[in-house]
């Protein structure tokens, strides 16, 4: 039986399909449409999904679709009597999403009455809560979702047991975490659509000085969770405006907080003026009232469920450094996230609610590993090297064995060589974990700045992330707890810091990578070479783009080596060198990135 996930008409739009329980392959559009968190209906995702598992669109049985334009329709009917933008706004997303089937159709040229599947509309919360519990580990969860705003909520709780989930409670807009921090990364001068990691990162160079303040931002509520100070946000008045100009464009989102959140902080910063100390301990601020909030409902949900584990999902979810502290501000033990928590991973989330909450599959899957987007074949890869001009570049390439390939690529990343390692199936999520990687020493102070000037121009305040082999986790981290796809940061311990400055955060935390064998074979054996050659079983790990989204296809990872000063380049059992560069060219440490 096959049910195929779409998340379409939202941000990150993608596509999953899964086979009697098991998934065969998940992914987002902006790896084909090569536009970042691309909305609009992901037309190439579900094409890729149905080749993966060798189907028609006529052999799909169920299509499910996290998006139910019916759940708290009260609420969305009072909003939209006061206000006609929003009217108008609901009334296109009904309009879509009521297509849905013939927009099906006529992506893949049939007629909409040879599709014989049954569609079902699943609630967003109870997706992004399906997402992450019939993947997990775990046979009994509790479970919390929480992010800006999707069928007009922004959190949800409850407890996972076998095939089943039951719902305790939920939290409407205009209250909203992901939307708090959305606002405060605005008037911090963050804004574009998916700039809040952005903060997470400079948060770590400020102090939490205005928390007071912050506390009157987000207001806690006994048991219930939290409600936003509303005089400090406009979007209740406004409406939750997201719009994309066409379906390849990148989402763009109107400002949320209100001018009485500059009275009180100080001016909005300008994004093109340099970052202060204001908007330093203002993403310290905002980051520890985060915390403080997550933590308080983590609790109350523990105390109600009396679970050990707890399943995460939502856009929140992706704060690594609040992930990273659960263990020591709750007492949950366990915790299990997929890599593609925010709305990409709706599409998996909506197959597996219909698989098991539907029509009562029993549980059989675990997410283990990240590697369920498209791959190519060594054939393919060839034929890619063949037409790029690689060859009449005169760089060297030379096809290797998978055990040699491993040692001479880590043999250049120990000499301070950039590597771009492509391998396999693309990851599922926005973390590049060992498929679609740039991989660089982490023993150098400067590799972080080097990278910046070289390759990716992104502001000095973020974090580069370590991978680590997890079987050396507690030697180099003060937790094991595995975290295989980039979802939380732990401290490195402090004798170590500065064995492993590059991917050192400046508060000392790594957002790490456990990696293991079973999980990625090609990914280990490179850590564990790079381990015999320095004694140190971890690589800097950075995702294979230069402001764009993920490679993809071995001709994108071609055309960003050739068009960066990445050094050498492994695709599948290829490699590829550059000539060296006179050292003038190569450091070129700039600080015009830093703001
Ligand atoms: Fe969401």
């Amino acid at each position: 039986m096959y049910i195929l996930g779409i998340n379409a008409y939202h941000g990150n739009a993608s596509a999953a399909i899964i086979a009697d329980g098991r998934l065969i392959a998940a992914v987002e559009e902006e790896r084909f449409n090569r536009v970042k968190y691309a909305a609009g209906f992901p037309s190439a995702a579900i094409r890729y999904c149905l080749d993966a598992a060798g189907i028609t669109l006529k052999e799909v049985d169920h299509v499910a679709i996290p998006r139910d334009p019916w759940a708290r329709i009260g609420t969305k009917l009072l909003y939209a009597i006061r206000m006609p933008s929003f009217a108008r706004e609901r009334a296109k997303v009904m309009t879509q999403f009521v297509g849905i089937p013939e927009a099906l159709a006529q992506a893949f040229d049939v007629a909409p009455e040879t599709i014989r599947a049954k569609f079902h509309r699943i609630e967003h919360h109870q997706a992004h809560l399906a997402s992450t519990f019939f993947v997990s580990p775990f046979e009994n969860s509790a479970l919390l979702s929480a992010d800006g705003l999707g069928d007009f909520a922004s959190t949800m709780w409850g407890a996972g047991r076998g095939n089943r989930m039951e719902i305790d409670g939920s939290i409407a807009f205009p209250h909203s975490l992901g939307m708090y921090y959305t606002a405060v990364s605005q008037y911090l001068g963050f804004r574009k659509f998916g700039d809040e990691y952005k903060v997470m990162g400079l948060a770590a160079y400020g102090e939490p000085a205005h928390l007071d303040e912050f506390r009157k931002i987000v207001l806690s509520r006994k048991g219930v969770g939290f409600r936003l100070g509303l005089d400090y946000f406009k979007h209740h008045r406004t409406g939750p405006e997201m719009t994309w100009r066409d379906a390849d464009k990148t989402p763009e989102l109107a400002a949320m907080y209100s001018d009485y959140m500059a009275e009180r902080l100080g001016p909005a910063r300008d994004p093109t003026a340099p970052v202060e100390k204001l908007q330093r301990d203002c993403a310290a601020s905002l980051q520890a009232r985060l915390e403080e909030v997550l933590f308080e409902m983590l609790r109350a949900l523990h105390a109600r469920t009396k679970q050990k584990a707890v399943c995460l999902a939502g856009g929140v979810a992706f704060n690594c450094v609040a992930n990273g502290k659960i263990f020591d501000e709750t007492p949950f033990e366990k915790i299990f996230l997929q890599p593609a928590s925010g709305d990409a991973g709706l599409a998996i989330g909506a197959a597996y609610y219909v698989h098991h909450q539907i029509l009562g599959e029993p549980r059989s899957f675990v997410m283990e590993h990240a590697y369920w987007g498209p791959g190519y074949s060594h054939e393919q890869i060839l034929a890619a090297i063949r037409a790029s001009r690689l060859g009449s570049e005169g760089l060297e390439i030379s096809e290797l064995h998978e055990k040699v390939i491993a040692r001479e690529a880590a043999k250049e990343i120990a000499a301070g060589k950039i590597l771009g390692w492509y391998q396999g199936r693309a990851e599922w999520g926005p973390r590049a974990l060992g498929n679609r990687s740039i991989v660089a020493d982490p023993r150098r102070p400067d590799m972080k700045d080097i990278l910046n000037a070289r390759i990716k121009h992104r502001e000095m305040f973020r974090p580069f992330a370590p991978s680590i082999l997890a079987e050396a986790t507690g030697e180099y981290f003060e937790k094991t707890y595995p975290s295989p796809f980039m979802t939380q940061a732990y401290s490195v311990r402090p004798e170590k810091r500065e064995l492993i400055p590059a991917p050192t955060h400046v508060d000392g935390t790594g957002r790490l990578q456990t990696v293991t064998y079973a999980a990625n074979p090609r990914y280990w054996g490179l850590i564990r070479e790079f381990a015999d050659l320095t004694g140190v079983p971890v690589v800097l790990n950075t995702s294979f783009n230069d402001n764009e989204p993920i490679v993809c296809r071995p001709e994108e990872a071609i055309d960003c080596f050739l068009r960066t000063k990445m050094d050498v380049l492994v695709l599948g059992d290829i490699l590829i060198r550059k000539p060296a560069l006179p050292e003038e060219a190569r450091g070129t440490v700039s600080r015009e990135h830093a703001r």
